[in-house]
């Protein structure tokens, strides 16, 4: 499965983007899922930093967040359909999508960078988590945001966090463990508890600083939604003071 169609790009535009009332209208529903790629990204220690980068950015509201507190910001996806439109984003300021109802019906919906944000520091670019470009550089914060579990061969980006994330550097690592085999071949899926798992893969070079349960919502259409539950953990790569 693929993050191309646009019937995906209206459900990312509205998670990141949409208005409380647009998400979630029903009184009974859970509004404390709503904003989950703003959410993320408060897990960094607060204060300024100088580059993020934000893998598996989608349409892009988590790079927008980081760009309030880091001077330059890189976003990075698989998906040429959402890159194109956190690009449209970053360069226009808003852009309108249409916001499915039931069946044909749709209402128009649009899409604003979010007040704070520093668009002209962002910049989204189309590629591989599992292989990135060798002169990618490293960075102070690294988000990865429901992305482990959508890798084909997820420890190809685990093995490379040490290097992306400078010693002494912030790397939030949020994953809902939903596995699939279409995404992730069933070989290359962790046998244990995925939390367990990461600690054995992240633990020789990052000291985690903590972990927390964050909901949240897809909405499909108005009467249908998808709520689930990420498990967001901060870690700090280690620097040379930490092994002394
Ligand atoms: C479940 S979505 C999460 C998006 C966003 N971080 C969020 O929390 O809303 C997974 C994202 O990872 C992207 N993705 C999947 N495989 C990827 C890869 N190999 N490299 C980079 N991005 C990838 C998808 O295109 C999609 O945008």
């Amino acid at each position: 499965m693929s993050y191309e169609s646009d019937q995906l790009l209206s459900e990312y535009l509205l998670m990141h983007y949409g208005t409380d009332e647009q998400l979630m209208p029903w009184d009974f529903g859970p509004k404390d899922a709503i904003g989950f790629p703003v959410r993320t990204v408060e897990h960094f220690p607060p204060g300024k930093c100088d580059r993020a980068l934000d893998l598996g950015c989608a349409v892009g509201r988590s790079s927008f967040e980081l760009s309030k507190s880091a001077a330059h910001v890189t976003g990075i996806d698989f998906s040429a359909n959402f890159i194109a439109a956190a690009e449209a984003l970053r360069t226009e300021g808003s852009i309108n999508y249409p916001m499915r109802e039931t069946g044909k019906q749709s209402k128009q919906a649009t899409a604003v960078v979010p007040d704070g944000a520093h668009p002209e520091n962002c910049r989204f670019v189309r590629g591989d988590a599992m292989n990135l470009p060798d002169d990618l550089g490293c960075f102070d914060r690294v988000h990865a945001a429901n992305l482990i579990c959508r890798l084909p061969e997820p420890e190809k980006l685990l093995s490379r966090l040490p290097e992306l994330v400078k010693p002494g550097g912030h790397l939030v690592l949020a994953t809902p463990c939903t596995w699939l085999d279409e995404f992730t071949p069933p070989a290359n899926q962790p046998d244990e508890d995925t939390f367990e798992w990461l600690k054995k893969q992240l633990g020789g070079s990052f000291e985690l600083i903590s972990q927390q349960n964050e909901p949240f919502l897809i909405r499909e259409t108005a009467r249908k939604y998808q709520w689930t539950v990420s498990l967001v953990s901060l870690w700090r790569h280690c620097d040379e003071q930490d092994k002394a």
